[in-house]
């Protein structure tokens, strides 16, 4: 079939290369003319496992192509789909000011049935708005082209999209719309080869869903930081409470890992999106706002942590940080723990040494040169001259590291594990101090 993208951000690129992969022809839309030329030129402008192969590849065997001229792009489309950003305004709503202008461009130019379907995380109703922009535009040619706007979020995760977008657990597809319901379904045939994974509903329903899971995983983490809050204070260790509760299948291991608290373009947006949408329409979302505020709290968990550890004698202080990301496998730094925790040393006139697989250029790109942050090689370089380390993500390279070397590094030997990686017990006995997060001990010995 042939589809149109616009958007060449995680989820337009992701669906596009997929969509590809599946031997659909796909032409990808940005605005951002050295992005594009980048893409055109084999260079993938994220850090994504498995994503650059693929792209070369179907852009190579003329499968996937790219450009900044929409006009094409609409006449090549039977399927349009929007997946351009939709970043938090001022007061924490979602900005719809570009899928709007994407629907407006489409009204302007279509010649020809075709399925304008909604991927980017929208407000529900947004369907709506597409519908009546591209309506108004063609109103305004004074043509009458027919077209369905259908809600088809996307749930892929960063670090796993590609995967994810080959093998979804769902396809939610929001339509009212048989005619539309149908080409979607000969669109994602490829992907539910052994069982169908199609969840059928209206338009409104399918907006809500992505919002509804968005939130349910973030409560899950917050809920569990909450939890770990009560076991450092009354002395339970929270990962044999987390092994504990997630045993039973009702509740499930997934999504129980106390920590540094949630980041990434997904949780802290949209559940700030779904709690203004609910005041918007006069219900007060208590538990949504609960869920945000648990996690601005654990943001500063690490740095309260460290801070007490020291007396609050900072200044003057290196510690050094492995992981910056918001999340491993990913070079992605949006809402990351590691940058509150930053800031807040900075503030507090500590230095940083900080080690990251992938997101150490996109550090630099945000916070540009500074005496105190120095961004290492490698994860030993990260200890030189520091006084403690703290594991901000829990990328698979930290998870068994030489503890001696560790000690050996820094000035007085501590640890500060923001995402429970090791076992307290064996870096105690390796004669290094340990705070984890909610593991008993962790505030009697502050
Ligand atoms: C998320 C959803 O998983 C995905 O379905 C949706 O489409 C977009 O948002 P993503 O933002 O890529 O995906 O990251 P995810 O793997 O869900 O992690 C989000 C954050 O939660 C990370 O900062 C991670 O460290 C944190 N997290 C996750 C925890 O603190 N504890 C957990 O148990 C799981």
């Amino acid at each position: 079939m042939k589809v149109t993208i616009f958007g060449t951000g995680y989820v337009g690129l992701v669906t596009g290369a997929c969509l590809a992969e599946m031997g659909n022809h796909v032409l990808c839309v940005d605005v951002d003319e050295a992005k594009v030329a980048r893409l055109k030129n084999g260079e993938i402008p994220i850090f994504e496992p498995g994503l650059e192969p693929m792209v070369l590849r179907n852009h190579e065997e003329g499968q996937l192509d790219f450009t900044t001229d929409p006009a094409p792009a609409i006449r090549h489309g039977e399927v349009i789909f929007i997946a351009v950003g939709t970043p938090p305004d001022e007061d924490g709503s979602a900005d719809l000011q570009y899928v709007l202008a994407v629907a407006r461009t489409i009204g302007r130019q279509l010649e020809r049935y075709a399925v304008i379907v909604n991927k980017s995380t929208v407000p529900v109703g947004t369907a709506d708005r597409v519908r009546a922009a591209v309506a108004e535009e063609l109103a305004m040619r004074g043509v009458q082209v027919p077209f369905d706007v259908v809600s088809n979020p996307e749930f892929l995760k960063e670090g796993d999209a590609v995967e994810d977008c080959l093998r979804p657990d769902r396809i939610v597809l929001g339509s009212d719309s048989e005619k539309a319901v149908a080409v979607m379904r000969k669109l994602y045939a490829p992907f539910n080869r052994n069982h169908d994974r199609t969840v059928l509903m209206d338009v409104r329903s399918a907006e809500l869903t992505k919002y509804a899971a968005n939130a349910m995983l973030a409560t899950k983490i917050s809920f569990m930081n909450e939890i770990a809050n009560i076991a450092e204070r009354v002395g339970a260790d929270v990962e044999l409470v987390r092994q504990g509760i997630g045993s039973d299948p009702r509740i499930g291991y997934h999504f129980i890992y106390p920590g540094a608290g949630y980041g990434g373009s997904c949780f802290p947006k949209d559940v700030q999106a779904l709690e203004r949408t609910a005041r918007a329409h006069g219900y007060e979302a208590r538990l949504l706002g609960a869920v945000e505020q648990v996690n601005r709290t654990q943001k500063g968990k690490l740095f309260e942590l460290i801070h007490r550890h020291f007396d609050g004698q900072l200044a003057g202080k290196t510690v050094a940080l492995w992981g910056l990301a918001f999340k491993p496998n990913t070079d992605d730094m949006r809402e990351a723990s590691s940058r509150r925790l930053m800031e807040m040393l900075w503030d507090a006139g500590a230095r940083v040494r900080a080690f990251d697989p992938e997101a150490a250029d996109e550090t630099r790109r945000i916070y540009g040169d500074r005496d105190d942050l120095v961004l290492c090689e490698h994860p030993y370089e990260a200890l030189e001259g520091a006084d403690a380390l703290a594991i901000v993500t829990e990328w698979k390279a930290f998870r068994s590291p030489d503890f001696e070397r560790i000690k050996a590094a820094l000035g007085t030997p501590v640890i500060f594990d923001g995402r429970n990686l090791y076992t307290p017990a064996a870096v105690e006995e390796a004669g290094l101090a340990y705070y984890g997060i909610g593991r008993g001990r962790s505030l009697s010995r502050g």
